[in-house]
């Protein structure tokens, strides 16, 4: 396997409005992160992934941009950027910028322009179709929200297609003026000195343009049967990467749906020259209803354990790349997802800190999950909740489908992305240490147990389980490297794997379950398993004499022995 730092790093995503304010008006900044990057450091990741501060109106707090070359003034100045870009990289640590290349606010001036005539210079930067002879939209798709994907544009009498919000026009990617206009301005940003990009929405940049209804009966289609992957999606990747990514030495992590192994091994295996990763909401996504993302769907140990395989094995072994998390800011908690908030919150923090720092691939995650942070409980209303995708899907369901409204609400409140989005809990004052003011999101009420001082004076709390597996990684490349397989692969409480390399073997238990989940390997999976040791587990102490080939594991423990291979 081909070794690359962007392999062995540990990424950390910070969502600026909610990491720390430095001025009292309540919203993250970039000197609050400047603050606090020695916390950083002590905590031994390597890489920052900085969700978006360009010019934005927010309707999709900063993933909706006016400006790719300002920051967004709530945020600070460019001289506070470049302040934290030395900083960071005093202390070793990367910068990837996000970067949303497949729409822009309908608020950019390219699109304003766009929309003035039919014959603006930017119009061919968006994409317009006429309405169909009973004036309706072009087809049949409906945005991420729910509602139609195209909004007709009254000045010039054409339809403009948007996958999200009627405030985020689709870029048109088949336009090569509008490419190179998006390379130069790739090109601004490393020329600045950044390691790279976390590319939003990648594989919805080629979309398939003669634009055939869906058949699929899905609340947020966003014509995802040609829109992901789609015709030109490989040649427009190669040439970003011929024009900007050769011409540096750069870690690119493309966001990506819909996607199969061999769609990623096409984005990332080396020789295609592509991206390095995608990252993939397939695990995230696993209690997903299809048709409604927005309902629950029962899932077990085997659908993770299909995801799994696609990503460790079928893209591993063949020489691609993977960027793993289970939770970002578009998700609810990774805890309350996998986990269990209550009682074992501690226990199954680890444990899925455990399962994210041992499979192969680039674990990511959110400011927070390092302190256990679970699910916001004071978001009760529909008027608590700040991100437009629940708030029109409530819209949609309750105002022109006639559902009933403490039903949605009920899913809003247990899958909604604000969950992830609430101020970063520092210490036990009030508003958790993130601002003097009032914050813009409510603090998690959990903050006087939940919160960096607490935890860094504990040597059982997560973040300090957070920073040995850190630790761990960079010590050990088998974690990185190593090859993976599944033991005991019909437990349906216990979650294990083995990872090899140079004659050494880590077996890997995690109980996902809040009971007591026994084992027995077979004899062919006991036979690799000799001469072990523990390296770290959840819980303080083994509870049984070490016999690793069978046992037991208490409620979502979590233990990695290295062992003999
Ligand atoms: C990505 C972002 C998400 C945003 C969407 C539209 O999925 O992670 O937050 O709403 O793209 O840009
Ligand atoms: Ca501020």
């Amino acid at each position: 396997m081909e070794k690359a730092n962007w392999k062995e790093s540990v990424v950390y995503e910070i969502y600026p409005r909610s990491f720390m304010d430095s001025n009292g008006d309540g919203i993250g900044d970039i000197r609050g992160i400047i603050s606090q990057i020695d916390y950083l450091q002590e905590l031994g990741i390597d890489t920052v992934w900085l969700a978006p501060i360009y010019q934005s109106p927010n309707i999709d707090y900063g993933y909706d941009i006016t400006d790719y070359r300002s920051i967004q003034p709530e945020y600070g100045t460019m001289e506070d950027w470049q302040l934290l870009l030395n900083e960071l990289h005093r202390r070793g640590i990367r910068l990837l910028m996000d970067l949303v290349l497949n729409h822009t606010s309908d608020e950019h001036p390219w699109f304003q322009n766009a929309r003035s005539s039919r014959d603006s210079r930017f119009r061919d930067y968006y994409i317009w179709r006429p309405a169909q002879a009973d004036g309706g939209p072009p087809n049949n798709w409906t945005s991420f929200l729910g509602e139609p994907a195209w909004t007709l544009d009254e000045t010039t009498g054409e339809y403009y297609l948007h996958l999200y919000h009627a405030k985020q026009p689709d870029l048109n990617w088949d336009n090569p003026e509008l490419r190179h206009e998006m390379y130069d301005m790739m090109c601004f940003w490393l020329d600045q000195g950044i390691d790279g990009f976390r590319l939003d929405s990648v594989n919805s940049l080629s979309k398939d343009q003669n634009f055939p209804d869906t058949d699929k009966d899905k609340i947020q289609d966003s014509g995802e049967d040609f829109t992901r992957n789609g015709p030109y999606i490989h040649e427009y990747l190669h040439e970003m990467h011929e024009q900007v990514f050769s011409r540096y030495n750069v870690f690119t992590a493309g966001e990506t749906s819909k996607v199969t192994d061999s769609d990623v091994l096409k984005y990332t295996h080396p020789d295609r020259k592509e991206l390095s990763m995608v990252i993939s909401p397939e695990a995230s996504s696993l209690g997903d209803q299809p048709h409604d993302q927005w309902q629950n769907k029962a899932w077990s140990l085997a659908d993770l354990r299909k995801i799994i395989w696609m990503c460790q094995k079928d893209i591993g072994d063949a020489g691609g790349w993977f960027g793993l998390y289970f939770s970002n800011h578009d998700q609810p908690r990774m805890v309350s997802t996998f986990g269990d908030q209550g009682t074992y919150r501690t226990e199954s923090a680890k444990m899925m800190a455990t399962f994210l720092h041992t499979l192969r691939g680039t674990p990511f995650f959110l400011q927070g999950e390092e302190l256990g942070m679970t699910n916001h409980p004071l978001l009760t209303s529909i008027k608590d909740f700040k991100e437009q995708q629940a708030l029109h899907y409530y819209d949609v369901m309750v105002h022109d489908k006639g559902e009933d409204p403490e039903t949605i609400l009920e899913r809003i409140k247990a899958k909604s992305r604000d969950h992830a989005r609430n101020p970063m809990q520092w210490n036990d004052t009030i508003q958790a240490g993130f601002t003097s003011g009032t914050p813009w999101m409510p603090v998690h009420p959990d903050y006087k147990e939940v919160n960096v001082l607490k935890e860094r004076a504990d040597p059982h709390s997560v973040l300090n389980y957070y920073k040995k597996l850190i630790s761990l990684r960079k010590e050990h490349p088998i974690m990185v490297y190593g090859d993976f397989r599944f033991i005991l692969e019909d437990h349906q409480q216990i979650f294990s794997y083995l990872r090899s390399m140079d004659g050494e073997n880590w077996l890997v238990l995690l109980n996902f379950s809040g009971e007591e989940a026994s084992y027995t390997m077979s004899d062919e999976e006991a036979g690799l398993i000799r001469g072990g040791n523990r390296l770290i587990g959840n819980y303080p102490e083994p509870q049984h004499a070490e016999d690793m080939v069978s046992g037991t594991l208490r409620p979502y423990e979590a233990v990695v022995y290295r062992c003999q291979g």
